[in-house]
């Protein structure tokens, strides 16, 4: 049975000189624990596997084979990212799997958000051990597994985090952040060198996209919640709200409204916007996103998202919204 009780003597990680004696510390460990052998991570660029993957970079270099599946449910520019800063910038060894028409092939015309969810996991892994199955010699299989995640109780929705494998596949794993808390992560990824906007990101959901573009997901109107996220996520940038704000997003629902552009009738669909603050996910409140940051908002979406001719703000709280519509 492997430990799963942080150290009562071990210090809270709040500084770079911190950061930089877990790292050392951290790298003598695994690579004692590797030894020539190779490991396998499911790198979906989020912070926990983002610093794992650089945590073991940095400790065994090419040994990590970093898989990155892009499922189509990613946000805007996030492959190419995990891509630029892994490959090009750490020298990583990458598998860059290009799975989007399978994944939206398989939720053509599902619009139960579990069965999404479930058929996102299942070919999430699918996706991963097929992967794995053409690789050979693998030992291991690291985890960016944090504190949290041991601690946490049961969930409303099935929150399973991608990157479970089936146990026949038979890897020992390797789970050096798993004593650590969310903010602990981000310092030792800062010191690691990964780039602030990799570091700082807010939670994204493992089915990702997939569920903001509620009931059946077609490929145009996950282009509208992609196209619109990627504008709220600027303009909070430019708004000097990124850091402050828990989790921020878009959601567009299946159905349409009409209105009028360039003095045409439209039927198109509306867009919500959802901003909230929150400590541990299980109530959320409102952030409340000055006028004028929502018409500019409201301004670019209704006039940039193929689709879209109306924004909707959502001010309900957890309860009795979830912070996710599905
Ligand atoms: P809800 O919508 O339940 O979300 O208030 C609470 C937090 O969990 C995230 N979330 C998920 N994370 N898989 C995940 O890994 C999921 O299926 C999932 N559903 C919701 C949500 O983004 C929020 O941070």
């Amino acid at each position: 049975m492997a430990n799963n009780q942080r150290p009562a003597d071990m210090a809270r990680i709040t500084t770079p000189a911190l950061a930089k004696a877990f790292i050392e510390e951290q790298v003598t460990a695994l690579r004692a624990q590797i030894g020539d052998g190779k490991v396998l991570l499911a790198l979906s660029g989020g912070v926990d596997s983002s610093v794992v993957a650089a945590l073991l970079i940095r400790a065994v270099g090419k040994q990590l084979i970093s898989v990155h599946v892009n499922h189509g449910l990613l946000r805007k520019g996030e492959p190419e990212q995990v891509i630029r800063v892994f490959r090009d910038e750490l020298h990583g060894e990458l598998i860059y799997v290009d799975a989007v028409d399978r994944f939206l092939d398989k939720l053509a015309g599902v619009a139960d958000p579990e069965k999404k969810r479930k058929i996102i996991g299942k070919e999430f892994i699918d996706v991963f051990a097929e992967e794995a199955e053409k690789l050979s010699g693998i030992r291991f299989l690291a985890q960016g597994t944090i504190y949290p995640d041991i601690l946490e109780s049961g969930p409303v929705k099935s929150h399973h985090n991608v990157g479970g494998l089936p146990e026949s596949l038979n890897f020992e794993l390797v789970e050096p952040l798993k004593f650590l808390f969310k903010d602990e992560v981000r310092v030792v990824g800062k010191e690691l060198g990964l780039p602030e906007s990799m570091v700082e990101r807010q939670p994204f959901p493992g089915p990702g996209l997939g569920v903001r573009c509620v009931g059946a997901i077609t490929r145009d109107r996950l282009e509208a919640v992609r196209e619109s996220d990627a504008i709220l996520r600027e303009e909070f940038a430019n708004a000097g709200l990124s850091g402050k704000v828990w989790q921020y997003f878009t959601i567009v629902p299946d159905f349409k409204s009409t209105g009028v552009r360039d003095g045409q009738r439209s039927y198109d669909w509306p867009v919500v916007l959802r901003a909230v603050n929150t400590r541990d996910a299980m109530t959320a409140t409102i952030e409340p996103i000055p006028y004028d940051l929502l018409a500019k908002i409201t301004d670019r979406i209704t006039h940039e998202v193929p689709g879209v001719n109306r924004v909707l703000y959502d001010i309900t709280p957890k309860p009795t919204g979830t912070i996710e519509w599905e």
